[in-house]
């Protein structure tokens, strides 16, 4: 088979902070001697009390436990903002462009400092000290990154929840970290439409212990109710505190946030991150995969409720003083042109976004895009899923006119940045590979047995070794942490995700090999959507599997049994689809529910995913063996009703 390479351009091999050689010392010398070298980088952060020790790191069975630079402090919040203070005071740090064309916003890092001392203020007078935890879940407002970095400056911990999530959803997050202060605003907006975030917020916290207080921002000027001595408006607490806070002194291994995302099975969990490797991680990642250089305007399209906005929206770009455009819309409003045309009016050089975006905007034909003129783009990044190679060579010839590197960046929220992932100036590109390992990281792709493979393979991704911004627990639930991503091979950090590795060393992920489904982009365990199902009155049995998705990567497709009496049809198919949406969230509503009168199940009751998933995606054909089914008969009713047909 002809592969398609893209070699490094030799302007970008030149002048990029890493080429070729570059990389291939910086990485071996990551991994023979990763406390030397990670000793001199972490000289990218201000110390207050330098660390003595590096790395202290163990994946062995019953003790999961990882700690860098764990005797140093210092502040989060210190690094984003007051360090810049004296040669980048009136540089823009955010640039913000609301959901509205019209409307924007430019912020200097001498006035995010100050917004950020006052919220930090503002925070106190709240009650909020260090070590407690605090929910946002916020509209795409630079108040967002505000609040973020306010509770790092004192040291509270913050737990994002993306607004587009359920009033039940924020009500289990809330409680799972005891959240003592919930951060909201009146009403969210994006594509023109209203988000009624503080609505939800008053129905949430019916569900919690209910000793939280609110703190609300005013974005729409949209009617709320406000509850006397448990809601406040930030601009009138803002109006009464000072803008001078001093930093916190944090230790390296102090929590920085909490951020809930899907596993295989029960609820989200919250991944917990620390203070110096995470912010480390973050700002090497971004300056040397997005080749950073002091003039770049940085955006990446991410909503700061997912872990690509906490890295690549605030952190990294904050920590290394570049301007971060934060966009508050969506792709397709007004038009589709609308990326296209932020690029233009802002000068962006480098943006970074996702393939389910892509996709969407390349089915719109390549008008919109022509329409623009993007000649200050010089890099483009993808994240988030798979990119085929039909949506890279377009984003690459048509975004990019032949001109801009694409960076496809693998990674998780549990690994706080980059893992895999091209640099532009030092990785020849093959579209549709996440190519390299990030310095310091340690891939392996291990068989059924977990057996590690050599050379050219395919089977499941696992890391071998500790990295700076790993994440170091399930926040309450440490066991939690070891049985998800380290029961399945011994000392080794699972990733659930499938890969194939080429002769050329090249890394392929190929997608999740879990119950976790990626739709657009966005992290759905199949066992919730199940359970948000099975919550409804009519509904006895749900099974929920993912399907190929033209524009969402994959699409989510619900088996369901009725309770006897209720009859299937289309109202109640629309109805339990407007359920789910309502339980979990928009992004979690089924594209595709087939009724089933049975499931398919062992005889021992365990429901057969496996055939499931072929049935959704219309490979029928090649069920394998069905003999150990309890009643093979219920697969051809399944077979004869299924939905989604090629
Ligand atoms: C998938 C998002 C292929 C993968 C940063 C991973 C990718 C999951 C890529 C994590 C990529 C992310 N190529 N797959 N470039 N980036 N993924 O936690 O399955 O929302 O395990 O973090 O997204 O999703 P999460």
């Amino acid at each position: 088979m002809h592969e398609i390479i893209h070699a490094v351009p030799s302007e970008w091999a030149a002048s990029a902070h890493v080429d070729i050689n570059t990389y291939q010392d910086m990485y071996r010398r990551s991994v023979e001697d990763p406390d030397g070298f990670w000793r001199e980088q972490a000289a990218r952060l201000d110390w207050i009390k330098p660390f003595t020790k590096v790395k202290n790191t163990s994946f062995a069975p019953g003790n999961i436990d990882i700690r860098w630079f764990e005797d140093g402090t210092l502040n989060v919040a210190a690094n984003c903002l007051d360090r810049h203070l004296a040669t980048r005071g009136d540089k823009v740090a955010i640039l913000w462009e609301g959901d509205d064309p019209s409307e924007s916003r430019s912020i200097t890092y001498r006035e995010l400092h100050a917004e950020v001392c006052r919220f930090a203020n503002v925070l106190k007078a709240l009650g909020v000290s260090k070590g407690d935890r605090v929910t946002i879940y916020l509209p795409m407002i630079p108040e967002a990154a505000m609040a973020m970095l306010a509770c790092a400056r004192i040291g509270a911990i913050h737990s994002i929840v993306f607004g587009g999530f359920s009033p039940d959803s924020l009500a289990g997050r809330i409680g799972d970290c005891r959240s003592t202060l919930v951060i909201t605003a009146d009403e969210g907006l994006r594509g023109g439409k209203k988000v009624p975030l503080k609505h939800n917020t008053d129905s949430a916290l019916t569900k919690t212990i209910g000793d939280e207080k609110v703190l609300v921002i005013r974005r729409t000027g949209g009617e709320v109710a406000m509850h006397a001595g448990r809601d406040f408006w930030y601009h009138e607490m803002a109006a009464t505190v000072s803008d001078a806070c001093p930093p916190e002194e944090m230790s390296a291994e102090d929590p920085l946030f909490i951020l809930y995302t899907s596993g295989s099975t029960g609820r989200p969990k919250g991944v917990l991150h620390t203070t110096g490797g995470y912010l480390l991680h973050a700002a090497m990642t971004h300056e040397l995969v997005f080749d950073l250089k002091e003039n770049d305007i940085f955006w990446c399209t991410a909503d700061v409720g997912w872990v690509t906005g906490h890295s690549y929206i605030v952190y990294g770009p904050l920590a290394n003083g570049a301007t971060s455009l934060m966009f508050e819309g969506v792709p397709n409003y007004p038009t589709n042109a609308r990326f296209w045309q932020v690029i233009d009016k802002h000068k962006v050089t480098i943006f970074y976004t996702a393939p389910t975006a892509i996709r969407a905007l390349m089915q719109a034909g390549d008008g919109p895009v022509k329409s623009t003129s993007r000649a200050s783009l010089r890099l483009l990044g993808s994240v988030g899923e798979p990119i085929n190679p039909e949506a890279w060579e377009w984003y690459y010839r048509v975004v990019g006119d032949n001109r801009c590197p694409i960076v496809d960046t693998w990674w998780q929220t549990e690994t706080g940045g980059h893992l895999i992932t091209p640099m532009p100036g030092a990785t020849p590109l093959k579209p549709g590979s996440a190519s390299w390992p990030f310095f310091g990281v340690q891939p392996a792709i291990v068989d059924a047995e977990g057996q590690i493979m050599e050379g050219a393979c395919e089977g499941n991704l696992v890391i071998l070794d500790a990295w700076p911004g790993m994440m170091r627990t399930v926040y309450g639930d440490h066991e939690r942490f070891e049985q998800t991503y380290f029961s399945a091979y011994k000392n080794m950090y699972f990733t659930g995700d499938g890969c194939r590795r080429d002769a050329d060393g090249y890394y392929w992920i190929t997608g999740r090999v879990d119950d976790v489904i990626n739709v657009s982009g966005h992290r759905m365990g199949t066992a919730e959507v199940e359970s948000a199902l099975v919550a409804h009155s009519g509904v006895s049995e749900a099974a929920v599997v993912g399907y190929p998705h033209d524009i969402k990567g994959q699409g989510i497709y619900a088996y369901v049994t009725l309770m006897a009496g209720v009859a299937p049809s289309d109202a109640l198919r629309k109805e339990l689809a407007g359920w789910v949406r309502k339980e979990i969230g928009p992004i979690a509503t089924p594209d595709l529910i087939q009724f089933a009168p049975g499931l398919p199940k062992t005889r021992s009751g365990k429901i057969m995913r496996r055939i499931l998933r072929k049935i959704a995606e219309d490979e029928f054909g090649a069920l394998g063996d069905i003999s150990t089914l309890a009643d093979p008969a219920v697969v051809e009713d399944l077979i004869a009703n299924r939905q989604n047909r090629k």
